[in-house]
């Protein structure tokens, strides 16, 4: 049968999805994740991180479930996290007490005072943790919180390489961080740098470069501040300092400089929509939303119009099946059955949400549509345990971060 016959709406693909979330899923929204493709996607980075010789930093944000970190870590062979908030912080030093957890902003310093407060556990902060700094304001605060916790807090430095996101723009800036670092060496050291450039990957008009040419602009402001620190501070530096650049739409342009020493990448993992980028071609999509159909009402209907509403789809082939779903509103695009829409007169429901097809897709109350998201951070939390699929059956099921 082919997709679209009764009964059977949806490829081979999700049409197995299908039948094991009708019989063991939880029959509400769901977050898959599959790990047959996800496999696919971490050997891609694999290849990259041999041939380039880098380090690998999961973005954990991106990747917000600790049985989803540890999967691709373990596969990977990577004990490198980089974190974006307290709480998720606290967690992971609790849940993986071997990290090594590079901060992925700077936060306030009253956010570092409370992972200090609330840290339980044999992970060394002193040890195993960098703090990020972007002024010399933020440096003195942090400062004052080891003095007062009397230990000492690793720094790494955010480069501005072009992102204009904040963090050190020149290397003259440089010198008041690191200055105030070498003279409080009971309190503070320096770890490194890290300068985040998504946009080498992004689509942008060939006019503002291309990924070589943005490339090669990035790697000349960072070794800028890599000689300038070498140069004026050099009991400060060492080999193992942690150089931190990239992120999923960047990271493959990096095989080609050696300045580096570590990637950070999360969502290319998994593909959203917004990273359908020429840059990650080789990844597929390995995450999707699943959702039951709770109702079929045949033509749309709007509210007031009733039986004018008929010219709609008299009008439009694909308005002639409405169905509503459990939930929706989600930062999401239809992928299966083809050819579901979002009415565009009815509005969106975060509860039941209606979607207009054509008669011909075959869809059942209690089958499953199946949404591809457009990012992966917000959306992954939004479902509770994540399910893992694997060649077409639920594998494992995986609590997401929570506060
Ligand atoms: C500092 C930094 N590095 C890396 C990343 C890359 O994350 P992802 O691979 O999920 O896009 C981000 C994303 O926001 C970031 O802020």
């Amino acid at each position: 049968m082919r997709p679209g016959d009764q009964g059977r709406p949806h490829d081979a693909y999700f049409q197995a999805l299908n039948d094991e979330l009708k019989s063991h899923g939880p029959m509400r929204p769901a977050l898959l994740i599959d790990l047959d493709r996800l496999d696919h996607n971490i050997e891609v980075v694999r290849r990259f991180l041999a041939r380039s010789g880098k380090q690998l930093r999961l973005v954990e944000k991106s990747l917000p479930a600790p049985g989803l970190l540890r999967y691709i870590g373990e596969r990977i062979g990577t004990r490198r996290l980089m974190s974006f908030h307290q709480p998720f912080l606290n967690h992971d030093a609790r849940l993986f007490p071997e990290a090594d957890i590079l901060l992925g902003k700077p936060l306030p310093v009253r956010s570092a005072q409370l992972f200090y407060q609330q840290h339980r556990g044999p992970f060394d902060p002193a040890r195993q943790l960098q703090w990020l700094i972007d002024t010399p304001e933020r440096l003195r605060q942090y400062l004052g919180l080891a003095q007062g916790l009397g230990t000492r807090l690793r720094i790494n430095i955010e480069l501005d390489v072009g992102l204009h996101r904040g963090g050190v723009a020149e290397p003259r800036a440089l010198a008041p961080l690191l200055q105030l670092i070498a003279e409080h060496p009971q309190h503070l050291e320096f770890a490194g740098f890290m300068g985040y450039d998504p946009f080498v990957g992004m689509n942008l008009p060939e006019l503002l470069g291309t990924p070589n040419e943005l490339l090669a602009k990035v790697m000349t402001l960072y070794q800028g501040h890599v000689d300038f620190t070498r140069q004026r501070f050099p009991a400060l530096w060492r080999e193992d300092l942690t150089l931190n650049t990239a992120g999923s739409p960047s990271y493959p342009a990096h095989a080609h400089e050696s300045l580096s020493s570590e990637v950070a990448i999360g969502t290319g993992l998994l593909k959203p929509s917004h990273y359908d980028l020429p840059s990650l071609a080789e990844h597929v999509p390995a995450v999707f939303i699943a959702t039951p159909v709770l109702k079929r009402t045949g033509a749309l209907r709007l509210p007031a119009l009733d039986d004018k509403s008929r010219l709609l789809s008299w009008w439009d082939v694909n308005r002639r099946e409405t169905f509503f779903v459990y939930g929706g509103n989600w930062q999401a695009d239809f992928v299966s059955p083809a050819g579901l829409r979002l009415s565009g007169l009815y509005g969106r429901s975060s509860n039941q949400e209606l979607v207009n097809a054509s008669p011909a897709v075959g869809l059942a109350v209690d089958d499953q549509v199946f949404l591809r998201p457009t990012q992966s951070e917000a959306v992954l939390l939004q479902f509770g345990d994540l399910l893992a699929v694997r060649g077409g059956k639920i594998v494992e099921r995986w609590p997401v971060y929570t506060e």
